[in-house]
């Protein structure tokens, strides 16, 4: 898979050659790109902002550098999704990070201030398709935390990033239902013991006590996910 972001401050990617979504990079799995705004501007100060028609608070990032930057990173493939993060977008979940992971390139547009100009999202979708994807409802800085998020969920299901695949199967929200509590030696620490039944060696008995806490998890932190 190959993303592309592009973002005023290119260093807050810095991270994603950590771990294993850097392995995956140094492998050839995820071909990560990660762009300055300021390069696709032609003007002494690189400018990025202005401010919003019709008033209001704050600046709004400018069209044109998105529009060159979206011309030249659509240009690389036939079928891009462009995504951008922000508050007003659909929520992202495990859903959404299985859907993008099937894409062959993802195209990642962060804005800072208070947006970017709407037109540049028409114009994206002349080029590919169009998501507006928000973390949750809260706001941030802007979009860069958001599409770090995004990237390792979405990463880390494309094959080959990790390891064990069997790990990707037992984990909140990959069944609906939040992840089984873990325990590792020793058996007994301070006064707390592990569970008994973990180590009775009895496999489905295990199972069992593993959904049933699954479940009463989500019944009392997450009702929202059990529907009823
Ligand atoms: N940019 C600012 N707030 C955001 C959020 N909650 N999700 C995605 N992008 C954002």
């Amino acid at each position: 898979m190959r993303i592309d972001v592009v973002s005023i401050f290119p260093s807050y990617f810095d991270g994603l050659a950590l771990s294993l979504l850097g392995k995956a990079r140094e492998s050839g799995i995820l071909d990560l790109h990660v762009h300055d705004l300021r390069d696709w501007t032609s003007d002494r100060h690189r400018t990025v902002d202005d401010t919003p028609y019709g008033g209001g608070a704050g600046m709004v990032m400018k069209p044109e550098p998105w529009g060159l930057a979206l011309d030249e990173l659509a240009a690389s493939s036939s079928e891009p999704t462009i995504i951008f993060p922000s508050p007003a977008g659909e929520v992202f979940r495990q859903a959404t990070a299985r859907d993008l992971a099937q894409r062959e390139h993802l195209i990642i547009g962060c804005g800072r201030y208070e947006g970017i100009d709407e037109r540049v999202f028409e114009y994206a979708a002349t080029l590919g398709e169009v998501r507006l994807v928000s973390l949750g409802d809260y706001v941030l800085n802007g979009g860069e935390v958001a599409a770090m998020a995004m990237i390792e969920a979405v990463g880390r299901l494309i094959p080959g990033v990790v390891g064990n695949p069997e790990s990707l199967v037992e984990e909140s929200h990959e069944d609906g239902l939040l992840e089984y509590p873990s325990y590792t030696k020793p058996s007994a620490w301070r006064d707390r013991a592990v569970p008994e039944i973990l180590l009775s060696g009895n496999h489905g008995a295990i199972a069992a006590w593993r959904r049933d806490q699954q479940v009463e998890r989500t019944r009392v932190r997450r009702p929202d996910l059990l529907g009823d």
